[in-house]
């Protein structure tokens, strides 16, 4: 299938009562994998890119392994760029092709936040891109872009208002989660979901996915989140493959490349799996 729009994923898995994982893949390795698990389970998937990969992998290589892999797939594939805060880097992937972008103002004050926010809308939308909107901080720090501290926080009703007024296709709130490993459990959020989404018709998105419970999952899925951020997850599965391949090999004195690239997309495609079935997803894309 050609790429998949990942608005339209949203609004299906809001009808379908799931979570669209959206993995954040770091080379065409993790690519081809997560694709690959995705269409074994008949799971849609959105593949995210960190302004860190897009400057390591080159936005040609990441756009090119994605477009392959997606048409060779039988279900939905979305290319997306996570937390973005540098208008360039959109301006980058909305040229070269991405599905949406995230543009991340959470840096900026509610103002400044509101209309660079209504610029890139206007500047994605012209192009078919959508756009996920944050202006308040998810806590925690993902390849380099965010904050451990709570620098901007706001109502409910001003986020909608903000969201209308810029006409942003996806939300991503604070929810109580944040990025990397849990030090301490969360204090979790989801009935600001229910809030949002009784309020204004949006799709919500949840980060820090994480370190979270199947139960945690479920409840925000319940309450209406549609898309769900998963990136540690894959690092680790991801590196400690390789690490537990690179002893075998120092162990026997053998080095293949290749295997190492295989145990790497085992590791990756267990990740797609296992977040497929507690999102509920798997099974649920159109064929
Ligand atoms: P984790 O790294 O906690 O899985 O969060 C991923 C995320 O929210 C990416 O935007």
């Amino acid at each position: 299938m050609p790429y998949a729009n990942t608005l339209d994923l949203l609004r299906e898995a809001e009808k379908g009562g799931y979570a669209v994982p959206a993995i954040n893949i770091v080379d065409p390795l993790t690519i081809a994998a997560i694709v690959r698990a995705a269409d074994e389970v008949g799971s849609p998937v959105i593949l995210q890119t960190s302004v860190k990969t897009v400057k390591s992998a080159g936005a040609d290589v990441l756009v090119t392994a994605a477009k392959v892999a997606a048409e060779n797939a039988s279900v939905g594939v979305a290319l997306h760029l996570d937390h973005c805060p540098d208008r360039e880097v959109i301006s980058l992937c909305v040229e070269k092709g991405w599905s949406s972008v995230l543009f991340d103002a959470s840096d900026r004050n509610l103002e400044t936040a509101r209309r660079e926010t209504a610029e890139v809308v206007k500047e994605c939308h012209a192009a078919g891109v959508t756009v996920e909107s944050e202006i308040e901080n998810i806590l925690g720090v993902e390849d380099g872009v965010g904050s451990d501290e709570a620098t901007h926080a706001y109502t409910v009703d001003q986020l909608i208002e903000v969201a209308k007024e810029t006409g942003t296709d996806m939300l991503a709130p604070a929810l109580g989660t944040a990025h990397g490993q849990y030090k301490s459990d969360p204090v979790l959020q989801p009935d600001r979901v229910t809030e949002i989404r009784d309020k204004y018709d949006i799709p919500v998105v949840l980060h820090g996915g994480t370190g979270l419970t199947d139960a945690q999952f479920h409840e925000f899925i319940d309450n209406g989140v549609s898309k769900i951020n998963i990136s540690t997850a894959l690092k680790h599965a991801y590196m400690k493959s390789a690490l537990a391949y690179l002893k075998d090999c120092e162990a026997n004195d053998k080095w293949e490349p290749v295997k190492l690239f295989a145990e790497i997309e085992k590791a990756s495609e267990q990740v797609m799996r296992d977040y497929a079935k507690i999102f509920r997803s798997e099974g649920k894309a159109a064929k």
